[in-house]
């Protein structure tokens, strides 16, 4: 069973550090895009995040969220309900530097995954997986720690970023059009600032 498998079968949602009752500044970013409901997205890692849940009930229709660890995505699951909205989500137990995706999104959303890839190798093959999964023209939403944020996260080691140096890391066929710092917090009160960028693809 992997770390994040038995992360999620061991914890109630108030003992993650990561998690939101309302995933606020990824609606934020991503309603400013003023996306179509059909526009397809992907939440990369996206766990048991309730961002799939405010997307169905915002009408979109075409969202896959996915996860390395499959009883995340089973708590998900359960919870929207299925048969139900859940049933139109498609759900993919996968490592996302591993992923094959079969199609490409207009969005890729991916809050507190990407920093955990500490191995430079490890980053390529992310963003092989990312370029893969878009078009030019599609739109990245990240979010990692911020520079002055933790340096571990679920006992694992984080790189963290700036704005700039998130950009840089996923490459110059995506271009920073938006950059935030959020300070999320925990569900026991502690704080953790985060780097969000907004980049889209631009070759
Ligand atoms: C800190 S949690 C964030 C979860 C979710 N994005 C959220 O905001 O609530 C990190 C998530 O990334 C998943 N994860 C970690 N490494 C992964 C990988 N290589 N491929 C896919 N998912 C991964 C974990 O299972 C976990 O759900």
């Amino acid at each position: 069973m992997t770390h994040w498998d038995e992360r999620y079968r061991s914890t109630a949602p108030e003992e993650r550090s990561w998690t939101e009752d309302e995933p606020l500044e990824s609606l934020a970013l991503l309603d400013a895009l003023g996306l179509e409901p059909d526009a397809g997205v992907v939440d990369v890692g996206g766990g048991a995040s309730r961002l799939v849940d405010a997307l169905l009930a915002r009408g979109f229709v075409d969202l896959t969220v996915l996860d390395v660890a499959a009883s995340a995505l089973a708590e998900a699951r359960d919870r929207i309900g299925e048969p139900g909205p859940a049933a139109r989500v498609e759900w993919v137990v996968a490592d996302v530097t591993t992923w094959s995706p079969t199609r490409t999104y207009g969005v890729w959303h991916d809050r507190a995954v990407f920093h955990f890839l500490t191995e430079p190798s490890s980053r390529e093959d992310y963003v092989r997986v990312l370029l893969r999964a878009t078009d030019v023209g599609s739109v990245a939403v990240l979010a990692t720690f911020a520079p002055d944020g933790p340096q571990t996260c679920s006992g694992l080691p984080v790189e963290r970023y700036d704005a700039e140096a998130l950009a840089a890391a996923i490459g110059p066929r995506f271009a920073l059009v938006r950059a935030e710092r959020v300070v999320h917090t925990t569900p026991w009160g502690s704080t953790q600032p985060f780097t969000w960028v907004v980049l889209q693809r631009v070759d």
